[in-house]
């Protein structure tokens, strides 16, 4: 049985302590919160603390979640393991790759078992992508772009204070950026990033990232969060792959994508004039007749309960950890490399 303490019960820890209690697998014992107000959202029976130390203390508890803000992690994942814990700790697990090393440093040596709430794994958008990279049917695949667009700029909290770990590079870019190396194979040559702050002073709210593996494929990561449109689904994620024998789009997280080839590819023939609406064209006149051909995407069926249901599997001995904290020390290296390349306008150069 995984027995949870929660650290930290704002948003994240209560929608934490929401999806624990659909398990039989686990039960949720305390929480804990420096403001008692927060405290008030926990159901009857479960235990609450103002202080980390106070649950830490309870002999019941087994496994601790982290969810306080990100500079505190360092610290509370320290704690967990001294105690004794079993540690699930929120993204962005740490600020930077040199935090992250002192995780795995203090969790091996306390011989704890520690991972990272990357649940955005299971996101079925990504793994549908994901699907139809890994069965090849795309060919040789030269490019995956993935962006994410919403409007307002929508910051808010201590996110809007970089030594909080404030910022959408924190926010969502660990997401995007874990999802494409977990998908990539190869090493990660060079990256390319520019990050900016479009509308908040002080935190990054747009990023465009350029990742090249040495398997010849392309990553694109872009994410925007003041995209004004009067769209009414502007809050999407769009994901785009070519490969030599064929391409695939998924849109929405409620995902809509097809994956399309040609029946015959075009060799090398001469010039024929197309009118289009960018005006008269050789190279991007529509396909001829009958030579596109669009297949359904594969089906795949996944949602974020998954990460605790898999989670329980790897503590029983039945899967392997999918969220291994070595995989995680290659993506706070990249968001350090990103944040250098950022500040020199530069590639760096990586693995
Ligand atoms: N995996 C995801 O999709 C996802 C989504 C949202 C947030 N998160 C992560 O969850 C973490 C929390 O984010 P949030 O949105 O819930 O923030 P939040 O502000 O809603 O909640 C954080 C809580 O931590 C409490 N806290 C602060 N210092 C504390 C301390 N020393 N001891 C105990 N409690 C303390 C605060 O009072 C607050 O209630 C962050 O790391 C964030 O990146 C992850």
């Amino acid at each position: 049985m995984l027995k949870f303490g929660i650290i930290g019960f704002g948003f994240m820890g209560q929608t934490h302590a929401e999806t624990i209690n659909k398990f039989d697998f686990a039960e949720l014992i305390a929480v804990c919160d420096i403001n008692k107000d927060q405290l008030g959202h926990a159901a009857e029976g479960v235990e609450t603390h103002l202080m980390a130390d106070e649950l830490l203390a309870n002999d019941e508890i087994n496994t601790v979640i982290i969810a306080v803000p990100n500079h505190l992690h360092l610290e509370m994942v320290k704690k967990a393991a001294q105690a004794g814990k079993d540690i699930i700790v929120e993204k962005p697990a740490a600020m930077n790759a040199e935090e992250f090393k002192e995780m795995i440093a203090v969790t091996e040596a306390a011989k704890v078992r520690f991972t990272v709430h990357h649940q955005r794994r299971w996101d079925k958008d990504y793994r549908l992508i994901k699907e139809v990279v890994d069965s090849g049917t795309l060919g040789d695949v030269y490019t995956i772009k993935n962006a994410l667009y919403g409007f307002n700029g929508n910051m808010h909290d201590w996110h809007i204070y970089p030594e909080f770990g404030g910022g959408m590079l924190y926010d969502w870019g660990v997401h995007l950026l874990d999802q494409m190396l977990w998908m990539i194979p190869g090493k990660l040559t060079t990256v390319y990033a520019d990050v900016r702050n479009v509308i908040n002073k002080e935190v990054d709210d747009y990023f465009n990232i350029q990742l090249h593996f040495d398997s010849g494929i392309s990553g694109q990561v872009e994410l925007g969060t003041y995209y004004l449109t009067d769209k009414e689904t502007w809050f999407e994620r769009h994901w785009f792959v070519g490969g030599n024998k064929g391409s695939a789009y998924v849109d929405g997280f409620h995902p809509e994508g097809k994956i399309v080839r040609t029946s015959e590819l075009l060799k090398n023939v001469p010039g024929k004039i197309t009118m289009t609406a960018a005006g008269p064209t050789r190279s991007f006149g529509p396909a001829p007749e009958g030579r596109l051909v669009s297949e359904p995407l594969p089906e795949v069926t996944v949602n974020h309960d998954m990460f605790f249901e898999h989670y329980n599997k790897y503590v029983n001995g039945e899967e392997a950890l999918v969220v291994q904290p070595a995989q995680i020390l290659r993506l706070m290296s990249l968001l350090d490399a990103i944040r250098v390349s950022a500040k020199e306008h530069r590639s760096v150069s990586f693995e």
